[in-house]
């Protein structure tokens, strides 16, 4: 209670919003409590009421005033392509702010696909050049968060980790905290003891479907995809998209989109 909150500030590039809409709903610990008790969001050009030039002032302050110490939250990556004028905020590219802020901060947190691997606008042919946060800051640890979105508890129980025992977590070789990606959702899914007796769903809707036999003839990624779904779940540990009867289609893994295509495996 008596330690000072952290400020964070959460910058958005090109991206879709919806890592910011998953983190809002994470129920574990209470995006309320992490909000108003545990972190200082300082900046979010999202949700913030301030706006122009009396925001931008904030990203100022924070950084002269809290150098070294405050977090970058990044949602969504930086155009490169044309001089990064495919995402401009505050009248300049994106890529300017982001770098601006990155040189004062503690580290980043890449949240999602787009931040972390470039995602569907860094997908073939990439018209701007999207590009991951961690291949524009080179000089700071950069904590990815992968998925499309991250599940809300797995960004929140990031950042909780980080300001209970003040270090980042540890990692794996792709820069992705092990406690949520050090598995793949195969390790963990329910349907895993149909696949391993051969019982596959053939087509849609057929018995197998009925039955909940195993997806990867269906095309599930769930083999080759880190992350914590088949544990954790999605919306307060509720489902994940096997149980919803679809198989994953990897969506916190590097490339999905250009991978061989949800369908096939
Ligand atoms: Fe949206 Fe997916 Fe990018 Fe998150 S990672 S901002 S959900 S496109
Ligand atoms: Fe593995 Fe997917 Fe089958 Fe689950 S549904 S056991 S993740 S292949
Ligand atoms: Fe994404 Fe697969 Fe989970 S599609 S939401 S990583 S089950």
């Amino acid at each position: 209670e008596t330690k000072p909150r952290i400020p964070v500030l959460w910058l958005h590039g090109l991206e879709c919003t919806c890592c910011s809409e998953s983190f809002i709903r994470s129920s574990h610990p209470l995006v309320s409590d992490v909000v108003l008790s545990m972190i200082s969001l300082d900046y979010d050009d999202l949700i913030m009421a301030a706006a122009g030039h009396q925001a931008e002032a904030i990203l100022d302050e924070i950084r002269q005033e809290h150098k070294g110490r405050y977090l970058l939250a990044v949602e969504g990556n930086p155009p490169l392509g044309q001089d990064g004028m495919s995402c401009i905020v505050a009248g300049r590219p994106f890529v300017e702010q982001l770098k601006e802020m990155a040189a004062d901060c503690q580290a980043v947190v890449a949240w999602g696909s787009c931040a972390s691997w470039g995602c569907v606008q860094a997908a073939r042919p990439n018209p701007t050049t999207a590009t991951p946060v961690d291949q524009v800051i080179r000089d700071k640890p950069v904590i990815k968060v992968p998925g499309c979105p991250p599940i809300a508890e797995v960004m929140t129980g990031v950042l909780t980790y980080m300001l209970t025992f003040d270090r980042i977590p540890p990692l794996d070789r792709q820069g992705r905290p092990l406690m949520f990606y050090g598995q793949r959702i195969h390790d963990k899914c329910y349907r895993r003891p149909h696949f391993d007796a051969g019982q596959y769903v053939e087509s849609w809707d057929d018995e197998g479907a009925r039955r909940g036999y195993c997806l990867y003839k269906m095309g599930c990624k769930g083999p080759t995809t880190y992350n914590a779904c088949s544990t954790v779940r999605w919306n307060n540990g509720v489902s994940f998209p096997i149980q919803s009867g679809h198989g994953c289609i990897g969506c916190s893994e590097k490339d999905f989109w250009d991978k061989e295509g949800f369908y096939q495996h």
